[in-house]
């Protein structure tokens, strides 16, 4: 079954057309790569799925259900979260607080004890147990990574979506979170579409990948497709 379904979305920021006229679907339970040149408009997809802002024109539907243009909060209570490429916690919160906000808005007639729990096990999910008390702004660049996946966690998705959270970190680092990332879908059930420019994460982790290209989808299929395709590797490398 397709968890979300884009069809014909097209973003024009004036003269700018970051999108045109995209079609792509994620079936459930998959892990999903969405890569393309700095530019393609990937982030803008995930801004439009998400509800950061509505399409120009097109439609999004989750479960089935048309969420197109819904505010940002209603589809997140449905089930669609996402990470921000460039991380933005609450700096003078805790790491506990930060995650909390998150919960709040999945289960807000729950008591501050429920959020708080739920807060930190989705900190300890992430590998940030101990860091409860910490102030978001003291974190480095990987702790703050994990630290927006834990906030995302927290609104109890059914489709994450990340947006490139390997940066910065070494191989090791990169093998561990791949694992993370596959853990959360198999132990978790959880959906992801993962924008990424780490190719050998998304040949490892993913079972499908769509490329994005100048704002059109250049083609989708398994990972060992897509890195072997004419029109993907001329659009990464040029003539
Ligand atoms: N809010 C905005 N206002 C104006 N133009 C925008 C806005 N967001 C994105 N764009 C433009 O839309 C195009 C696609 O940008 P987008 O951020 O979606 O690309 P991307 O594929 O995520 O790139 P990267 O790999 O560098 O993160 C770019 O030309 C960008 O400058
Ligand atoms: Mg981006």
């Amino acid at each position: 079954m397709e968890l979300i379904k884009g069809v014909g979305i097209t973003k024009h920021f004036g003269g700018v057309k970051a999108l045109s006229g995209v079609d792509f679907k994620v079936e459930q339970g998959t892990i999903v790569g969405l890569i393309g040149p700095n530019g393609a408009g990937k982030t803008t997809l995930f801004n439009i799925v998400a509800g950061a802002f509505p399409p120009t024109s097109g439609t999004v539907h989750f479960e089935g259900v048309d969420i197109t243009g819904l505010p940002a909060y209603k589809i997140c209570r449905r089930g669609v979260a996402r990470t921000f490429q460039v991380t933005r916690p609450f700096g003078e919160m805790s790491c506990v607080e930060n995650v909390a906000v998150g919960v709040v808005n999945h289960q807000p007639d729950a008591s501050r004890a429920v959020w708080t729990q739920r807060a930190v096990e989705c900190l300890r999910i992430v590998g940030l147990e101990g860091f409860e008390s910490t102030e978001a702004r003291h974190l480095n660049v990987v702790q703050k990574k994990k630290l927006e996946i834990a906030r995302a966690l927290a609104t109890g998705p059914k489709l994450l979506m990340l947006d490139e959270v390997l940066g910065g970190l070494n191989s090791q680092e990169i093998q561990d979170a791949i694992t993370f990332i596959r853990n959360l879908r198999d132990q978790l059930g959880l959906t992801i579409l993962w924008i990424e420019h780490v190719m050998g994460a998304i040949m490892q982790a993913t079972e499908k990948v769509i490329v994005l290209d100048q704002g059109r989808i250049l083609m989708n299929g398994s990972p060992e497709e897509v890195v072997n395709d004419s029109r993907v590797i001329h659009a990464y490398l040029g003539d």
